[in-house]
């Protein structure tokens, strides 16, 4: 018999292709917004699978719901929104995403330095407001971004792609992580003059940097990671990004710190509670630049996201070889790709 899988969204053709052409599919018909909870808990009870988002919650009592349930593939690379401790414990096996979106997260963490340094969307609004009376010499001047540090917090791949981008900008930089990794300072030392230096003190990257881009999973340890201790080690002239997830910041200590202008900008791609709407606070200042949690969203990089989720679904439910395992997933022998290197 032919698994049975639920995905909980309308998902580009390609990746339907994929999952339709070996399981039986039922899916929840919409692009734009999440399956309410109550479909998805009725809509699982006899899957084998199910595709889901970052916007599902999948918890214990979803696992209740779906006691035949062997694979969640989660369409992300972040996997918070999932249980992973509950699912391990059961046998249920998560995969992810990760690699695809690498290079284009990367480029929209960019996107959020250079538009809070040179205060790109400010001068937009001025315009549009009617604002703009002549040039003047210390009119709408902000940060240099060529030449500054960078300090990057959890340098995986993808602060790894944002520490490649930074050489061409000729940034000396910083990188905190549990461990030191070699592979990436050979790959910055490569280019001549290019330098990069581990920084086993979080405090002493906040205090030396120009530039901080906040790349770490959300996790017990990282939630909550940055407060008002932080970003009062910050120069009163850097720019603090963070593309990961909204919690690993306290926001309202984040909002105050702006107030007394250290960070003196921020790039936002991520908040502790999203969607967030035109009264929220953070829009009160002056010197943020938001986006909506678009750091992979790009046509390319988001149809290759969700043609290997389903990818992986399948693969987790025919006995092939599953490309992106996060658990072991012991209902279903999964054999391990080789990682990469
Ligand atoms: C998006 O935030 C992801 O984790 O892929
Ligand atoms: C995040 O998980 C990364 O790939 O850097």
């Amino acid at each position: 018999m032919r698994p049975r899988v639920y995905l909980t969204r309308r998902l580009p053709q390609a990746a339907v292709d994929i999952v339709t052409a070996a399981c039986e599919t039922t899916f929840w018909d919409d692009e734009a917004l999440p399956v309410p909870r109550e479909t998805l808990l009725r809509a699982v009870a006899e899957v084998d699978g199910i595709l889901t988002l970052l916007t599902d919650r999948v918890d214990v009592e979803l696992l209740d719901a779906a006691p035949r349930l062997k694979v969640v593939a989660n369409m992300a690379v972040g996997y918070d929104n999932v249980d992973l401790p509950a699912l391990t414990a059961r046998g249920v096996l998560l995969t992810n995403t990760p690699d695809v979106l690498t290079e284009t997260t990367a480029d929209l963490v960019w996107a959020l330095i250079l538009a809070a340094s040179r205060r790109v969307v400010e001068g937009h609004r001025l315009i549009a407001a009617g604002g703009w009376s002549t040039w003047s010499p210390m009119f709408m001047v902000g940060q240099d971004v060529h030449g500054a540090t960078l300090g990057i917090v959890g340098a995986g791949r993808i602060g790894a792609a944002v520490a490649r981008r930074a050489v061409g900008f000729g940034m000396p930089i910083l990188y905190h992580n549990r461990h030191p990794s070699p592979a990436l300072e050979a790959q910055i030392r490569a280019t001549p003059g290019a330098a990069i230096r581990y920084v086993p003190n979080l405090d002493d990257l906040l205090t030396e940097s120009d530039v901080v881009v906040v790349m770490v999973p959300l996790t017990p340890e990282t939630r909550g990671m940055f407060g008002a201790r932080e970003f009062a080690l910050m120069k009163p002239t850097s720019v603090f990004v963070n593309a990961s997830r909204g919690p690993v910041i306290r926001e309202a200590e984040l909002i105050d710190a702006l107030q007394r202008g250290r960070p003196w900008a921020a790039g936002l791609d991520v908040f502790e509670r999203e969607p967030i709407g035109a009264d929220h606070p953070l829009l009160t200042l002056p010197n943020v630049v938001l986006t909506p949690h678009i750091g992979s969203a790009t046509v390319a990089t988001r149809t290759r996201m969700a043609v290997v989720a389903a990818t992986n679904l399948v693969a987790a439910l025919t006995g092939q070889p599953v490309p992106n395992p996060v658990n072991d997933g012991g209902r279903l022998r999964v054999e391990r790709r080789a990682p990469p290197v």
